[in-house]
């Protein structure tokens, strides 16, 4: 028996040794990246200050999802706070207690959202800018006129955490925490871009899609989400698992009224009430562009 209970006692040691080295390894790994370097030198944009170019910065501050993590006033607003992923919140834009409008300039914002790096240097954390950062110089310019044009807003913010599983996904390749890592920060980004009913612009807006429904549109679980979101769905023209069978009619019902043709509801996770304020052009845009993609059947996803 006695020896039954040192072993035991020497098992348990040991797992604990184990699980501090590799808790130690985690932080220590996962930190070392978030506290890299990244020199990102910008040219200077012309920032509108008109009525009509700060409505548009408006609207593609809505449409394009910036209001979902820094809230209806820029304010800033916590969107994950879970003991294993971290605690995060988009951070206050406005020039008011906390906010970023005092001490950015208009470059600063634009490295933040095209290139997720921060004035210092660092790598902005959990941002998804892979969905913007191919984004037309005038339409962060618009974005930026609006962001200058907000009241202030004090906000009292603890810092935001990365959580263990958080750092621990994010290391194992499965949580895109540092979009500074991945966007091609030498592409180049058009000046303006034409909004018609066409290919490239819907190609243009879709990007803004594929943080969630992924970068082949197929779908699946959202990368660093709670459990209990379901999985974004396959929205190429597979007539199996996608959008194969849906009329353009049905489209807009989704986009704007979040209703599938069966009339069930689309979970409030996809930002419908973001996307029904997307003009008809945009939805329409988007509805070309996802037709002429190839269908990709879930045989070939498995295999692939
Ligand atoms: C999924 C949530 C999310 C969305 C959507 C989002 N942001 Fe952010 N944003 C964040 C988080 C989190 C931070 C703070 C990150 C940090 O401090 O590491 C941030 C920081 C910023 C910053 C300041 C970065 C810095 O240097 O500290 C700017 C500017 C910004 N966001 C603009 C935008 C704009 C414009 C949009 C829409 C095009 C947008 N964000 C959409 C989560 C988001
Ligand atoms: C924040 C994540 C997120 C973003 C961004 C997002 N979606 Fe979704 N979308 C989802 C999720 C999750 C579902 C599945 C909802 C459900 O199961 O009820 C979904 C479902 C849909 C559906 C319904 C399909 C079906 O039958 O279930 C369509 C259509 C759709 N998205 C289109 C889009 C388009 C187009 C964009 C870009 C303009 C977009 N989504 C951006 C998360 C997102």
């Amino acid at each position: 028996m006695k020896r039954v209970l040192k072993v035991t006692g020497m098992v348990l040691v040991f797992l604990i040794l184990l699980i501090t080295l590799l808790l130690a390894y985690v932080y220590t790994a996962s930190t070392s990246r978030m506290n890299a370097d990244f020199h990102i030198e910008m040219a200077q944009l012309n920032v509108p200050t008109d009525s009509l170019s700060i409505a548009r910065g408006k609207y593609l501050f809505t449409i394009r999802g910036c209001i979902d993590c820094h809230g209806e006033d820029l304010g800033g607003k916590v969107f994950v706070e879970d003991p294993g992923i971290g605690f995060f919140y988009g951070t206050n834009l406005t020039t008011g207690v906390q906010g970023i409008g005092t001490t950015y300039s208009n470059e600063d914002i634009d490295r933040a959202i095209r290139h997720a790096v921060k004035k210092n240097g660092k790598p902005v954390r959990f941002m998804p800018s892979m969905d913007w950062a191919h984004f037309s110089d005038s339409d962060i310019a618009e974005l930026i006129a609006y962001i200058r044009s907000v009241p202030p807003v004090n906000s009292d913010f603890p810092p935001i955490k990365v959580g263990p599983l958080g750092r621990a996904l994010f290391l194992a390749g499965e949580f895109p925490l540092l979009h500074a890592e991945l966007i091609d920060h030498d592409m180049q980004r058009p000046a303006t871009i034409v909004e018609e009913v066409s290919i490239e612009y819907g190609s243009y807006v879709t990007a803004t899609c594929m943080g969630c429904h992924g970068n082949s549109l197929t779908g699946g679980p959202i990368p660093g989400t709670p459990p209990d979101w379901p999985p974004a769905s396959n929205i190429t023209p597979d007539p199996v698992n996608g959008l194969g069978t849906w009329t353009e009619e049905d489209f807009f019902r989704a986009m704007r009224e979040g209703k599938r043709p069966d009339g069930s509801d689309i979970s409030p996770i996809m930002p419908w009430i973001y996307t029904r304020e997307m003009n008809d052009t945009e939805i329409s845009a988007i509805w070309t562009y996802l037709r002429s993609l190839d269908v990709v059947t879930t045989s070939e996803l498995i295999t692939d």
